[in-house]
């Protein structure tokens, strides 16, 4: 298997259309190997025919190591990544794929649990379902899309996947209407229960919002990573950051984590992609330019903390704390 920093040569072999905007891709190994094991909920990048690298989540049962699944959603105004993917590659083509990573653990200790994924979302659900299918353990998926025909993978799961009545489609519903229906499908948990979700950040909040109104907050697994299409950097600035009385300059193309690496100043990291959570520093002035997936609405307004890898300034000049 080609390994070039991390990346994997994989060869297409199959591409379907699940909806009008969501094709799916089957990957296998080019020398026909099998893939390495790894956990539910985990995604790939992939490197697409234009060289630009996008997240996607396995939705391929975890113990089928022969083969790795992706649903790609059309995103509106994608220049380079899903319009590439959608427009461009067929049975046949090779791709370049990382390893899979995994920001969305499974509770091996929960007594019960609840997957939850609006839209694409549903698809690291897919692959947690799988995995607790097979353990045996007691889980619920519930898939919210706006239409059964907008729904990928519904004859998947309506069928197929042998996951039975564990699965309550949701299609349709009015935004007003979904809290009533999240609070049945909380009802029943225990403080040892796992709620996990996966969709557009308001939903996720609202997900949020009524399972730790039941089950502790640390409990609810939020997976962030569908990231839409990068943000506009042209109008990207040099900004300063202070630091314990010490000020640095964040020039355009650095990060803050960078530039205080740079100066010998270790941030931990893990994505650097602002979907973990990970590099969260404290913001004591300034307001920041919130470019991450991992901070709610709420957080974000705040303007007192930040995602040091991808965040800028809107003011000349953050404060900030370490945590
Ligand atoms: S390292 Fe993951 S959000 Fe910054």
């Amino acid at each position: 298997m080609n390994n070039n920093m991390g990346m994997f040569k994989v060869r297409v072999a199959e591409v379907l259309e699940e909806t009008s905007n969501i094709k799916s891709f089957r990957l296998k190994r080019v020398d026909g190997a099998l893939f390495d094991p790894y956990p539910a909920g985990a995604h790939i990048d992939v490197v697409g025919p234009t060289a630009v690298v996008r997240q996607y989540s396995l939705c391929s049962p975890p113990h089928d190591l022969d083969e790795y699944v992706v649903a790609v959603k059309l995103e509106p105004g994608s220049r380079g990544g899903s319009q590439a993917l959608h427009d461009h590659v067929e049975v046949g083509h090779e791709l370049e794929i990382s390893a899979p990573r995994n920001l969305l653990s499974v509770a091996e200790d929960a007594d019960r649990h609840i997957l939850v994924g609006a839209g694409i979302g549903v698809t690291p659900m897919i692959s947690i379902a799988y995995h607790l299918h097979r353990a045996g353990e007691e889980f619920e998926l519930h898939y919210f899309a706006r239409s059964a025909k907008e729904a990928a993978f519904r004859d998947l799961l309506g069928e197929r996947s042998g996951f039975g009545e564990r699965v309550h489609f949701h299609f349709g519903l009015q935004r007003e209407d979904q809290p009533d229906v999240l609070d049945g499908a909380f009802a029943d948990l225990s403080s040892a229960s796992h709620v996990y979700t996966c969709g557009p950040q308001g939903f996720m909040d609202g997900v949020l919002e009524r399972a730790s109104s039941v089950i502790p907050k640390d409990n609810v697994h939020i997976e962030h990573f569908q990231a839409g299409e990068p943000v506009d950097t042209d109008s990207d600035a040099p900004f300063e950051i202070e630091l314990d009385d010490e000020v640095y300059e964040v020039p355009v193309g650095r990060s803050i984590v960078q530039v205080l690496g740079d100066n010998g100043i270790e941030v931990d990291t893990t994505c650097r992609e602002g979907i973990c959570g990970t590099c969260i520093m404290g913001v004591l002035r300034g307001e920041p330019d919130h470019r991450d997936q991992c901070m709610s609405s709420s957080e974000k307004s705040a303007n007192d903390q930040i995602a040091a890898c991808v965040s800028r300034s809107k003011s000349p000049r953050l404060v900030l704390e370490l945590f």
